[in-house]
């Protein structure tokens, strides 16, 4: 045990998942530049606060990729086998499920998600309104490799993943993502994933900077946790929302500022900040479709078919398997 993480034995007799969080937090900060790990976001307030930047009238992506969910079920249905197990990768609100869902008939569903609760939860509910659907949730990191369950072994696999998380991860983490996918679905897979194309700037810049100032609470909150949950003092007010679009990365980049100059203490530990200085918290890449059928081809998928709503603000890619 280091340093860090026995100070942290001492004040909080962590779990496993604590000390992998403090142990991120204190070498992300320790960095020049700062930065943090978006995946730390999502704690209950986190999740709500995401949820609530869905509902923006600024932040198009959730309710363009419903539409194009909505508008071409029946095209995505024609591609899709019939009593096929649909692999969902990460485990959010229902809505987007529940389309594909309806629309094509699927034999079985594994959601697959690091939280057992929110994925006992989610089950429950599908299991009401879809009774004949086998449904077969499995905890595990979905980055990772895992086993599908025995129950789907037999069945053709489509994977899912909307949202457009794949751009929070780095293209190589998203190449290697898909890879694990195309590993874990098998050969002859199909997989749908949403994904946020380049647009103007200033649409982009407006939905992760909305004017309710829900995004500045949804980046500040990861100050609040890593408060609450490994002891550190963070002054949430001496730090601003800061979101910028790269454009030669082709990402939205969140920051938090420091107003001042400033030390936080966490674990033992002194990280100082000079005025102005940035944690970068978070990259959202936006893929043209080439750049998007570019990547899936180096993951051994190709794009099948790709749909986009009239305005081409985001679009939902069919892969398959190529290898
Ligand atoms: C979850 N993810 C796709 C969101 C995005 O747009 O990159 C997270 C988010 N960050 C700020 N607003 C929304």
């Amino acid at each position: 045990m280091n340093v860090h993480a026995s100070a942290l034995a001492e004040a909080h007799l962590p779990d496993e998942q604590t000390t992998a969080f403090a142990r991120d937090t204190i070498g992300d900060l320790s960095q020049q530049p700062k930065k943090l790990s978006p995946k730390y976001f999502y704690d209950a307030t986190g999740s709500e606060l995401f949820e609530a930047i869905t509902r923006l009238p600024e932040y198009y992506p959730t309710r363009t990729e419903l539409s194009i969910l909505r508008e071409r079920g029946s095209e995505i249905a024609k591609i899709i086998p019939e009593h096929a197990a649909l692999v969902e990768f990460g485990a959010g609100a229902t809505t987007k499920v529940r389309l594909l869902l309806k629309h094509c008939r699927f034999a079985a569903y594994v959601p697959v998600d690091i939280s057992g609760d929110f994925l006992q939860e989610q089950a429950n509910g599908l299991r009401r309104d879809f009774p004949s659907l086998g449904i077969h949730p499995v905890a595990a990191d979905f980055t990772a490799p895992f086993e599908l369950p025995s129950a789907v072994a037999s069945l053709p696999k489509v994977g899912f993943f909307p949202g457009s998380t794949i751009g929070n991860f780095e293209p190589h983490e998203a190449q290697a993502f898909l890879r694990s996918a195309r590993e874990i679905l098998g050969r002859g897979a199909l997989m749908i994933v949403g994904a946020d194309l380049e647009k103007d700037e200033r649409v982009l810049h407006d939905a992760y900077n909305d004017a309710a100032g829900v995004t500045a609470r949804f980046n500040l909150n990861v100050l609040v946790r890593i408060n609450r949950e490994l002891g550190a003092n963070f002054d949430l007010s001496a730090f601003i929302h800061r979101a910028i679009y790269n454009r030669e990365q082709h990402r939205i980049e969140m920051h938090l500022i420091s107003r001042k100059s400033q030390t936080v203490r966490m674990l033992g530990t002194s990280f100082s900040f000079r005025p102005g200085e940035s944690i970068h918290t978070e990259n959202s890449y936006k893929y043209s479709l080439e750049r998007f059928s570019a990547l899936a081809r180096g993951a051994g998928w190709r794009v099948r078919e790709s749909w986009t709503d009239a305005a081409r603000m985001f679009s939902v890619h069919a892969l398959v398997t190529s290898e």
